[in-house]
């Protein structure tokens, strides 16, 4: 196991009774700025239930993030929390929200153009503080200190983080998932499955703990699966929904081991380029990844293999190639398409200009190894067409 330091203060508050403990969090004195995204909150009641929490606060609102939120949205909220003197914020959302909560949280109070903090890479200092109401369970952003932002001039989707940008508070209320459509939920499932691969189809290292807390979030997320899909909400499978969704992507299983993410940055390209759903451009890239190194991945592939999907133990390079197919298998019982073909007719050509932006950024060798290629990522996209 490597060594490691590892920091997380964000509270979860979690449950269905979650939304009646938020005004304790927010400081008395708090000038809020309630940031939330197109309108979803005043559908299903959250925007009510969260508003009549905020009785005797002062509260201010800005709306319109867009999924994968954009700098040019973002900086306008900036402004607003500038001119008005606001000192809270309350992201009332998805990971698109969440993560546009903390580039403003953090744009807020960085001299200079915003934009320069994920463009440069720039783990900024300070932030404003900020609580979080969650709306989606997918991205894990509730508890991180991450975000992703998309310039739509450029047609950049890049990340950003800094110890500053954790959620003071996040409220994880399970009923939230009542009002998704089934897209949003298989978005979920395949974000948070992929964030565990991302962290564990590496290499081994002997981390048996973060293995295994890893296996145990694959497991429950394909145990939950079909009732999720197909049966009505139900308190306990929403539970352990929303709470594997927020543990595969909190830091915990990543302490002291290899990580890849390589999966997650060919992505956000198919995302700036077609605008297809963040988890869907995972569940076209990943499999391919996995073939192209196979050699780097097969024994973990191979233990996934058995632990997870419950293949019996033969040869290594069998079993993880039974890994990916059971992978691929996992995303058609769920009904999600995984081909770029099936999301876009203009794919011709995207292997190479990401092949190109790569070298453009000097990312030259992506992954745990450190020796995923532009030629190999161009490789990877046109498998993935
Ligand atoms: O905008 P509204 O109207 O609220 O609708 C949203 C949006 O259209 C809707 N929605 C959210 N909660 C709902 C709901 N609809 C009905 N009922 C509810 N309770 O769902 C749509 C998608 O929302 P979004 O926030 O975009 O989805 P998600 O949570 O999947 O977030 C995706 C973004 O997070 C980034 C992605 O790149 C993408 O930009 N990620 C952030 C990470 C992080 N901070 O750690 C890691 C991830 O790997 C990911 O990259
Ligand atoms: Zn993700």
């Amino acid at each position: 196991m490597n060594s490691f330091e590892w920091y997380n203060p964000t509270k979860i508050i979690f449950g269905e009774d979650s939304f009646e403990k938020i005004s304790k969090e927010i400081p008395k004195n708090a000038r809020i700025l309630m940031i939330y995204g197109g309108g979803s909150i005043f559908k299903n009641g959250i925007y009510d239930a969260i508003k009549k929490q905020l009785d005797g606060f002062y509260v201010e609102e800005f709306g319109g993030i867009e999924p994968n939120p954009t700098y040019q949205t973002l900086k306008k909220a900036i402004e607003q929390i500038k001119t008005n003197d606001l000192n809270f914020i309350l992201a009332v959302g998805g990971g698109s929200v969440i993560d546009g909560t903390k580039f403003i949280s953090a744009g807020v109070l960085f001299e200079g153009d915003s934009w320069e903090i994920p463009k440069k890479g720039i783990r900024v200092e300070k932030a404003m503080p900020f609580g979080t109401v969650l709306t989606l369970p997918a991205t894990g952003s509730e508890m991180n200190s991450g975000a992703v932002i998309t310039n739509k001039e450029t047609g950049e989707k890049l990340g950003m983080g800094s110890p500053h940008l954790f959620p003071k508070f996040s409220i994880c209320n399970p009923s939230v998932i009542k009002s998704l459509p089934k897209t949003q939920i298989q978005n979920g499932i395949i974000d948070a499955f992929t964030h565990v691969l991302e962290q564990y189809v590496t290499f081994p290292i002997g981390a048996s703990l973060q293995d295994r807390i890893s296996e145990s979030i694959l497991k429950t997320l394909i145990e939950i699966t079909p009732k999720l899909l197909n049966e009505p909400y139900n308190v306990t499978t929403a539970s352990n929904f929303m709470y594997s969704c927020t543990m595969a992507l909190n830091g915990q299983i990543q302490k002291g081991v290899p990580t890849d993410w390589a999966t997650h940055m060919i992505g956000h390209e198919l995302t700036a380029h077609f605008n297809i759903d963040h988890a869907r451009t995972l569940a076209i890239i990943m499999p391919n990844l996995y073939r192209v190194k196979f050699e780097n991945k097969k024994e973990k592939l191979a233990q996934m293999a058995e632990r997870v999907f419950n293949i019996e133990k033969t040869d290594t390079n069998i079993m993880a190639e039974k890994a990916i197919e059971s992978l691929e298998a996992f995303y058609k019982e769920i009904e999600m398409p995984y081909k770029i073909s099936d999301y876009t007719k203009e794919g011709k050509g995207i292997s190479e200009k990401i092949k190109e932006t790569f070298i453009s950024r000097n990312w030259l060798g992506l992954g745990e190894r450190k020796d995923i290629s532009p030629d190999e990522v161009e490789k990877i996209v046109e498998m993935s067409l």
